[in-house]
């Protein structure tokens, strides 16, 4: 069965509170399983790690090596910092999407320069929690599949 690693980044355990009018009223564990039914339609599984510490996600993306099928990564700010994050999904062969709730693009300059969109097959951004949905179709499609079994 296709298995998908959903990583999500510093202080996205705070989403529902944390700047609503930016990131919306939704939590992690909503949008957690928005992922998993849309995985779950393509009849892939999906699991989540969300980590503050850059070391502790480096480590989930040298495990899915071998293990999972894609990541779908919302890497928060270390999007915009972690050459340790780029190196790590350099050596990840599955399928990559990066997926963020915000525009990065339209916001601060430093959020402009993602240091992980080379090394991903594709970034999703600005759609709020559709984004996530987008990022499981977006494997879906990469990986081939194209219905639930
Ligand atoms: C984010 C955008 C990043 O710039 C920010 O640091 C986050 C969230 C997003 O999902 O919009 O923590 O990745």
């Amino acid at each position: 069965m296709t298995s998908i690693l959903l990583l999500s980044g510093p202080n996205l355990n705070l989403l529902g509170t944390r700047e609503p009018a930016i990131y919306g009223t939704a939590t992690l564990d909503d949008h957690v399983e928005h992922a998993t039914s849309a995985a779950a339609s393509f009849g892939a599984t999906l699991h989540h790690l969300q980590s503050n510490h850059e070391g502790v996600l480096i480590e989930a993306i040298h495990a899915a090596r071998g293990v999972d099928d894609a990541i779908i990564m919302n890497a928060g700010a270390f999007t915009h910092t972690s050459w340790a994050i780029h190196d790590a999904l350099s050596a990840f062969e599955g399928v990559i999407v990066e997926v963020h709730l915000s525009n990065p693009a339209a916001r601060e300059p430093f959020r402009h320069t993602s240091v992980l969109a080379p090394v991903a097959h594709g970034s999703i951004a600005g759609f709020g929690a559709l984004s996530y949905v987008l990022g499981v179709q977006a494997v879906a499609n990469l990986l081939g599949i194209t219905q639930a079994p």
